[in-house]
Formats: structure tokens, C-alpha cells, sequence
């Protein structure tokens, strides 16, 4: 290509930048290919191009926010545009890839970014679903699929893994993350990380990840999305910021910043949050992009006009806008008044074009734009099998009274409920890529896994809410509304005349997709009403009943624990949802997932969570009501089911915990061993659960912290014994100096297959 950039650096400039840079930085180390490129590029520029760089437009593909940005192509072709994201299709980007390295002055290239969530068109579980499975390995095989889908299409930046940590099943979001606890969301930050990232961030499969939201955002205030979040810093430090940091540690791209305030100051422009923890205390030299119109969204926060929160965002540190448009209409005008300094744009524009040059853009601009892998490499029949593999891992079996699971291939089963046969929900929120109507049903799934042994009848049973305006808002996104016009009343009858014909009955109940994810908070979390009745209905039959929760969220399931016989939790399972339901169902896979988010019994307990402070008055192991205690009058402390838990089609006891010693210095470590043993007729998998007390520290410490896990097969009737060695950095905790380390005393260890169920034992940190 016969352009400066595309051209070997030639050798009298590289002199010149070798002289320079003896005479102006005296022993630093030479500069790297990254940095002599990005240097000679960004002398070229003007202030205006450098700011050009920063823009990020949404083409518009999807629609994912309020504002959309106009006249793409022109501001392209004027250096106006450093990325661009929502938009699809090789031909496509290729296309925008052309205007900016033909008709651009610099002929810089662009990124390409996308909400690539959970897959890209081979959808898998939602990231809360496919949290249950324990499996990182899983989990970085799903992201590294998905990489490879984005970029044969090409993506080169997903806006993803989101690792918020969320306890309040209010926010919708709680759906696109891994759940309440900071260490099991450290681990799948990492692992996706991996996943996405590859050992080699140019290679034309893997693309640049994006950590969001930095920071807080799930603790957004009564679960109301967007709303102010305000805490404490040894919280953030200890339970928010590490799954952030482990991702960062991984080697993360890039990371967005969030939509809300924290210590009065949004995250976009809060110096605090991006330069002195992120860029300083955790080394990080990536990019750092803002939100979706985050930086616009300062004025109504309160705290100054465009250009003043444009100069706020840039100065605390943000390197891309993302569609707000406020730097690249404010900043050149800021600088002349002298409100941010040319240094703090080079910065900026310095680290847009590193990304860039570490995906290969710098060298091959059309590195991400081949067809035939496009043709090839997307959505594919392994990848599909891959996804089914997946889901099945993600399901979480909530109640199984008298082994009513595994069903037998045989008799006639009713498949009823509004999610029995809609393709368009099985994919879940956040999965803007995908066809959704290619997605397998559960009736589809149930019809393939019985043909010629079983029959199975259906019935949509009801609408998925009464309200037909709620239904119309819980379906976004491209998804159509299959309301089904007849009454309730009408609908339910249909359901039962079904019901009363089967020998056993599946219904298909729960939220709709776009019930959670952006903008999805609910006050009431329960199973919406209208299904309610139908479920109550279905079980007045006296058929047996198995209840296929569909969620995305936590839910309020009081009740149903206690009136349903069997309940399996498939939260959005992804493209193959139908085939991986069956498999469960029918005993092909037994099930192993346990759950990442604690479920209340009702709305008012919330933000629940197992890792809580004891408080000066715990109830103790007092069940219900006692006076001056922290408790409620009208509700116990116990969750309907806790942290970690989840059942199999096989039962399983775990032995005594065995310490190899009772004591330990800093520079020791200790082993954690327990017998866990599989006590039933089917091979099955246990997630082991290792957590932690710190009985006495200089702040107060959670009464249980998870410190490990191990997933581990079992055959019928085998007894494995489980290892965990504990360091002194396992004990590590922020002290309220923020300084980080152990203190002397004595530990609670307990382990067993969930967070209340556990045996223990005591160590003492020397
Ligand atoms: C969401 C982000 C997303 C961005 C781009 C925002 O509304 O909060 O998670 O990456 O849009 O689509």
C-alpha cells in the first residue's frame, strides 16, 4: 500500500527518533516497534485527527442506547472516526475499513466493536447461566468461540466480559454478569479474558476484550438501573474491584467505564476511579473507553455543560467517547482555552492507536474482513454441538422430590407455557448478533429427543404477562410479540384439557428474554401472574409437574419450591436451548450447575448475599423472629435457595474437613482435604466449595468467603478425596488503610456442595 503507514519505517527517521530519544529521555529503554510506529504515525497528525481518534460512533445496526450518531461515512473520510461499533457483516465493515484507509488523509484504520456477550451467532448460556457451570475452562472455550465467530466477521473488539458484581436481583443486569461473589468473578474474568484475547491479540481470530462496567455499577441503588451507587472503599476494594483487577492482570485490552456516579463523581470522569486505582495501582496501560453516551450523560448527572464534563472525562483519564460526540465537538475548543493540555490528547490518541497497532490494523487494515471465514466459520455445526455441550452445564436443578427427573422417554408428555415454543427468547438478553429465530425450542428439542418413543402435546397455557403493554416492553431488540389473542381463561383451558391427557406435564415458564439485561429492573420478581395461575392450575390436575424456569435473574420462587415437584433452572441457554433441555430432561446429561446468585424469598430481603457481616447482633442460628436481633418480622434470614446450591439426579456426602495442620506461618501453606462420595446409581458431577472466615480482623470480615472450587466427576458409588492448599494471600483482605494483607488469628474453614450445607474445621495464622 502506498501510504506512510503501511511503509516499512524508514531508516533516516528511525535514526532521527534514536537520536531523540537519547537526547531527550537520557536511560530509557529503546522504544519498541509499537511505539516507533504509533510515534511516527501521530506526528503526521493534526490536533484535530488526534481527537478524530477518540470518537467513537455507533453505526446503528442495533439500537442500544438513545442517541445514534449521523453521517458516519463523512466523518470517516474526515478523520473525524477512531472506532466503530453495532454494526454487522464482513461486507459491511470492510466496506467502512475502505473508506477510512482510502479516503481518510492518514489512511488510519478502525476498530470494530460489538456486544459480543455470550457468543455471537452460536449463542451460548447468559453469562449469569453460564456462571453455574464452575467451569473456566468451559467458559474461556466459549469466548474464545465466540472470538472466533466475531472476527471471521469482522470484529476486532468485543465489549465484553461485563463483571460487575451483583446482589440485588432487582437489576436487570445481574443477568449479563457472574453473580454476587468477587472471587469466583475474578476467576471467569480471567478466563474470559483468555478466551477472547488468545496468546496473540493480532492473530486474525482473536479480538480485544473490553471489561465493563468499571466500576460499581451492580450496586446500582434499590436495583434501579442507572441509578447512584455510593459505598464505602474498603467494599470496593474488597468485593467490587477484584474481578476488574483480575482482568487486568489477564492482560485485559480494554476496559469501559460505567454509567453511574461513585463518591458523587460519574466513573467517567472520576480521576480517582480511572487514573489512580486503574492506571496507577493496577498498572493498567490499555484503553479506556466510556459507555454509551456516559460522557453526554455528565450534563444531567449534574456537573457541567459538554465541553466541561468532555475536559472532566479526558483529564481523569478516558481515551475514546463512546457516541456522545463531546470530545470530538468540545475538546479542540478546550484546549485552545487552555482547560486540558495537548499531552492529555496525545495520551489518548497514543493509546486508541497502540490498540490498534496490537490487533494487527497497523499492518493488515483488512485483517478482520475475510469472507470465506466469514462463509465458514460462523455458526457452524460444531459450534452448535459446542453450545448444546454448554448449556447443559449452565442448568441448575432446584428441587427433584422423589427423583421425578430424569422423565422416561415414554407416554405422552404436555409441554405447556409461553416459553415452551419461542425460538426468539431462548437466546436471552445481550445477544445482538444471533438470528433468533434460529434458535432450537424447547419443543423442537423434547420432539427430536422423543420421536417414535414418546408423544409430546402442546399448549401455550398464557400470555407471558396479562398486561399485554408489559409484554410489548419486556420483547426489544428485533424480537417479535407472539401474543397469543385469545383470553387467559381461554388459554389455561387449553393447557389443562392437555395436561389431563399426559402422564406428566412440562411447563415452560418464567421471564422473557429482554425481561433482564439494560434498562430491565423489575420490583416484583416472581414467576409474572398470569403463569402463576397456570402453573397452580397444571398442578390442581394432580399430574406430576416439572416447572423449566426460565430467568435471568434470581427469582422469588417461595412457592414454588413449595408446591412443585421438580424445578430446573435453564436460565437462557442460547441457540441450542431445546436440544441441551432434552438432554437434561431425559437423563443424557445429569445435571451439575450451581448457582452464582443467592434467591430470596421475597423481594424485601434483597440485596441478598452469603457473604455477609455478622453484624453486632446476629440471629445466631435462630430460625425465625427474635427481638433486638437483625431480622425481619414477617420473614426469616434463610434464603429459598443459597449460594452455590444445585442438585443432581444423584445424591452426594462429603466427610469430615482435614486440615494437614492446625497452624500456619505467612510463608506456609495448608491442605484442605475432604471425602466426597457419590452415593447414588448414576455417575454425576459436584462442584466442591472451599470458603473461609477470618473470625477476627481489624475491620469486620464476611462470615463465609469462597477460596476455591473444584468440579469434580464422580461414579456411582466412588468416594474421591478433594485437595486445597491455602497460602497466606488466600487470607489476604484491603484493611481500612486500603493496605492489603493477612492478619494473625484464627480461621473457619468450610467446605461442602453448597454455602450453607458445609463441614468445618479451624486453623490458626500464626
Ligand atoms: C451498555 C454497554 C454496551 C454499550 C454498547 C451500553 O448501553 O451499557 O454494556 O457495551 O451500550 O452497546
Amino acid at each position: 500500500m502506498n501510504h506512510p503507514l503501511y511503509q516499512p519505517i524508514q531508516k533516516n527517521i528511525l535514526i532521527l527518533i534514536s537520536v531523540l530519544m537519547v537526547v531527550s529521555c537520557g536511560k530509557q529503554q529503546p522504544q519498541s516497534r509499537m511505539d516507533k510506529k504509533v510515534d511516527s504515525l501521530m506526528r503526521l497528525m493534526t490536533i484535530e485527527e488526534k481527537i478524530g481518534q477518540l470518537n467513537l460512533p455507533s453505526a446503528g445496526y442495533f439500537k442500544t442506547g438513545e442517541a445514534a450518531s449521523s453521517d458516519i461515512g463523512k466523518k470517516i473520510e474526515q478523520g473525524k472516526v477512531g472506532g466503530l461499533f453495532n454494526i454487522k457483516g464482513v461486507a459491511n465493515v470492510r466496506e467502512m475499513q475502505r473508506i477510512a484507509v482510502e479516503k481518510s488523509r492518514l489512511k488510519i484504520p478502525l476498530l470494530f466493536g460489538m456486544d459480543v456477550i455470550h457468543g455471537y451467532e452460536t449463542i451460548f448460556p447468559i453469562p449469569l447461566g453460564l456462571s453455574c457451570s464452575w467451569d473456566m475452562d468451559l467458559i474461556r472455550q466459549t469466548a474464545r468461540m465466540a472470538a472466533t465467530e466475531a472476527s471471521a466477521d469482522g470484529i476486532n473488539w468485543a465489549y465484553s466480559p461485563m463483571v460487575d458484581i451483583a446482589r440485588d436481583a432487582r437489576w436487570g443486569r445481574i443477568a449479563e454478569g457472574s453473580g454476587e461473589d468477587p472471587y469466583l468473578g475474578a476467576r471467569i474474568a480471567e478466563a474470559m479474558v483468555r478466551g477472547y484475547q488468545g496468546n496473540d491479540l493480532s492473530a486474525n481470530n482473536t479480538v480485544m476484550a473490553c471489561v465493563k462496567h468499571y466500576a460499581l455499577y451492580g450496586a446500582a441503588e434499590a436495583g434501579r438501573d442507572y441509578n447512584t451507587t455510593d459505598m464505602s472503599h474498603v467494599r470496593m476494594y474488597n468485593e467490587y474491584f477484584p474481578p476488574f483487577q483480575a482482568a487486568v492482570n489477564a492482560g485485559v485490552g480494554s476496559v469501559m467505564t460505567s454509567f453511574n456516579e461513585i463518591d458523587g463523581v460519574p466513573a467517567t470522569a472520576n480521576k480517582w476511579l480511572l487514573s489512580d486505582v486503574l492506571r496507577q495501582q493496577w498498572s493498567f496501560g490499555g484503553l479506556l473507553v466510556s459507555d454509551y453516551t456516559s460522557v453526554s450523560e455528565m450534563v444531567p448527572h449534574g456537573i457541567g455543560d459538554l465541553p466541561t464534563v468532555s475536559a472532566r472525562a479526558l483529564d481523569a483519564g478516558l481515551d475514546m467517547d463512546m457516541v456522545s460526540e463531546g470530545f470530538l465537538t468540545t475538546l479542540s475548543n478546550s484546549l485552545k482555552e487552555g482547560k486540558i493540555t495537548e499531552q492529555q490528547i496525545n495520551e489518548a490518541c497514543k493509546r486508541v492507536l497502540q490498540a490498534k497497532y496490537k490487533l494487527g490494523l497497523l499492518d493488515d487494515p483488512y485483517r478482520y474482513c475475510q469472507e470465506e471465514r466469514a462463509k465458514t466459520e460462523i455458526f457452524t455445526d460444531a459450534n452448535r454441538a459446542f453450545s448444546r455441550k454448554v448449556a447443559a452445564q449452565s442448568f441448575v436443578l432446584l428441587k427433584n422430590q422423589n427423583h421425578l427427573l430424569p422423565l422416561k422417554k415414554q407416554g405422552t408428555i404436555a409441554l405447556i407455557g409461553p416459553l415452551a415454543d419461542a425460538a426468539e427468547n431462548m437466546t436471552g438478553t445481550w445477544s445482538v448478533a444471533a438470528h433468533f429465530s434460529k434458535s432450537i425450542t424447547v419443543r423442537k428439542g423434547l420432539e427430536t429427543a422423543t420421536a417414535g418413543k414418546a408423544k409430546i402435546i402442546y399448549a401455550k397455557g398464557s400470555n407471558l404477562y396479562e398486561d399485554a403493554h408489559l409484554e410489548e416492553i419486556a420483547t426489544p431488540f428485533g424480537k417479535t410479540l407472539h401474543r397469543d389473542k385469545r383470553s387467559a381463561a381461554e388459554l389455561r383451558d387449553e393447557a389443562l384439557r392437555m395436561a389431563r391427557q399426559a402422564d406428566v406435564v412440562v411447563a415452560a415458564l418464567g421471564e422473557s428474554a429482554e425481561m433482564t439485561g439494560e434498562s430491565s429492573s423489575r420490583s416484583d420478581i416472581g414467576i409474572p401472574d398470569t403463569q402463576k395461575e397456570l402453573l397452580k392450575a397444571l398442578l390442581q390436575t394432580g399430574k406430576p409437574v416439572v416447572l423449566l424456569l426460565f430467568n435471568g435473574r434470581p427469582m422469588t420462587l417461595k412457592w414454588e419450591d413449595e408446591n412443585v415437584p421438580a424445578i430446573l433452572d435453564v436460565w437462557f441457554g442460547g441457540s441450542e436451548t431445546g436440544d441441551a433441555i432434552a438432554d437434561v430432561l431425559f437423563g443424557e446429561i445429569n445435571p451439575s450447575g450451581k448457582l452464582t446468585t443467592t434467591f430470596p424469598q421475597n423481594v424485601g430481603q434483597v440485596p441478598m448475599y452469603y457473604a455477609q457481616k455478622n453484624t453486632g447482633r446476629p440471629l445466631g442460628d435462630a430460625k425465625w423472629f427474635q427481638k433486638f436481633k437483625s431480622n425481619y418480622l414477617d420473614v426469616s434470614n434463610d434464603p429459598v435457595y443459597p449460594f452455590g446450591y444445585g442438585l443432581s439426579y444423584t445424591d452426594f456426602s462429603y466427610g469430615e474437613v482435614k486440615l494437614s495442620k492446625p497452624e500456619m506461618t505467612a510463608s506456609d501453606s495448608i491442605t484442605v482435604s475432604i471425602e466426597v462420595t457419590n452415593l447414588g446409581q448414576k455417575e454425576g458431577t459436584e462442584v466442591v466449595q472451599l470458603y473461609l472466615h477470618d473470625v477476627i480482623g481489624s475491620i469486620t470480615r464476611p462470615v463465609k468467603e469462597l477460596k476455591g472450587f473444584k468440579k469434580v466427576i464422580l461414579k456411582a458409588g466412588e468416594t474421591q478425596t478433594v485437595h486445597f492448599t491455602l497460602k497466606n494471600k488466600d487470607l489476604f483482605f484491603y484493611k481500612s488503610d486500603l493496605s492489603l494483607g493477612s492478619e494473625p488469628g484464627v480461621f473457619e474453614i468450610f467446605v461442602g456442595g453448597n454455602s450453607r450445607d458445609v463441614k468445618k474445621a479451624e486453623f490458626k495464622l500464626l
